[in-house]
């Protein structure tokens, strides 16, 4: 692969090597994208303080999250179908991050299941939960992530509804990739990434499919878990999914401090400050905007993580000094592995560390 400096090299090589419809279902966000610009936007305008003449020869990344040893306060984000970005990418991801001696926190919505992860892996990972309307689906996959000793439970709050991102409607983007003329063209043209989806495990939404299997469905795992999406969900849930899942809870996908009170007082162990990464309620403010106030108010009782927008350790640097315990990051580790497989997740790990 040609050298790469920056995350941003990485983008650039994700975007010749995976066909469009999948590059613009990573890089963009939802309607008028003002979340997904603000999120870099605020994070860029802080400026640091520059001290002189301290002796930094001796810096330390290490630290803990959620009560777990890590190398750097970075995590790996849950993202959804990371296993069409690059055959098998959840797996690799995960070994990328342990590699790395860090978490990798797996989707409800990947393609690779819970059990592929595990296999794949000797360190312990965190679970995403999508709570759907079938919440028999929701109870069997936190019984399987317990069963896989996955070491944390992160409820997603911010999706009772899936935000319209254009570009994957105008694409016309399925799951498993439907072979249509347009495709066929795009696909030619990506050679690698065809080989590596074709070699995978699996093409739809493990979890799901398993689920379905299990019940005797022949439903499509895509149509399925969109019609599952939950608008009812509220607190409420919250105190059913603590009580099937005794280890350590996280709420993902808080952005203001009425919110971070509650979930404090609820009991959870830590929430993520989070628009989604700009993919969900179009026009909220900007995580960075939303973090100080937020880590004022609980980050003496839970941990505070932080995602939305991070590409370098500089971004990193700025989430920690507005408060954040640790970052997660979703995009950038997505552009790696698009480049290049596990190797680039780990680039994108290194760089930022860097
Ligand atoms: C392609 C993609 C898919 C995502 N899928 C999920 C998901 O399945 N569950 C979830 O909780 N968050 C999901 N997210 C949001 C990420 O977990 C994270 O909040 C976001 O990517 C952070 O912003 P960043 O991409 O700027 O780092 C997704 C993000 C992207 C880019």
């Amino acid at each position: 692969m040609a050298l790469t400096t920056n995350i941003e090299d990485l983008r650039r090589i994700a975007r010749r090597r995976i066909p469009r419809a999948l590059f613009d279902y990573v890089d963009r966000g939802s309607y008028d994208e003002l979340t997904l610009r603000a999120n870099r936007a605020d994070l860029e305008a802080i400026r640091l303080r520059q001290r002189v003449l301290v002796d930094v020869s001796q810096v330390a990344l290490k630290t803990s999250l959620l009560g777990e040893e890590v190398s750097m306060p970075v995590a790996i984000a849950p993202t959804g179908m990371a296993g069409l970005i690059h055959g098998n990418g959840e797996m690799l991801a995960a070994r990328a991050a342990e590699a790395a001696g860090t978490k990798f926190c797996l989707s409800t919505m990947s393609i690779c299941t819970i059990e592929d992860v595990r296999e794949a892996t000797k360190a312990s990972f965190w679970f995403q939960l999508y709570v759907f309307r079938d919440r028999g689906f929701s109870k069997s996959v936190i019984e399987r992530a317990r069963a896989a000793g996955c070491s944390a439970l992160f409820v997603t709050v911010d999706l009772p509804m899936r935000g319209q991102r254009h570009m994957d409607l105008k694409h016309g983007l399925t799951v498993p990739p439907r072979l249509t003329l347009r495709n066929a063209i795009d696909f030619a043209t990506k050679p690698a990434w065809v080989a590596s989806v074709l070699r995978a495990r699996r093409r739809g939404f493990g979890n799901v499919e398993a689920f379905l299997k299990g019940r005797g469905g022949i439903i499509r795992s895509g149509s399925w878990a969109n019609e599952n999406y939950d608008r009812t969900l509220s607190w409420r849930d919250i105190d059913w999914v603590r009580g099937l899942w005794p280890g350590k809870l996280v709420l993902k996908g808080i952005l203001d401090v009425e919110d971070a009170k509650r979930a404090a007082a609820a009991g959870v162990d830590g929430i993520v400050v989070s628009n989604h990464g700009g993919r969900q309620l179009d026009g909220a403010r900007s995580s960075i905007a939303a973090l100080p106030e937020i880590a004022d108010a609980v980050g003496d009782r839970i941990d505070v993580l932080f995602d939305g927008g991070i590409r370098s350790g500089q971004d990193v640097l700025k989430a920690l000094a507005r408060g954040a315990r640790g970052c997660m990051i979703g995009r950038a580790f997505l552009y790696g592995l698009a480049a290049d497989g596990e190797a680039g997740v780990r680039r994108a790990l290194d760089l930022i560390r860097a």
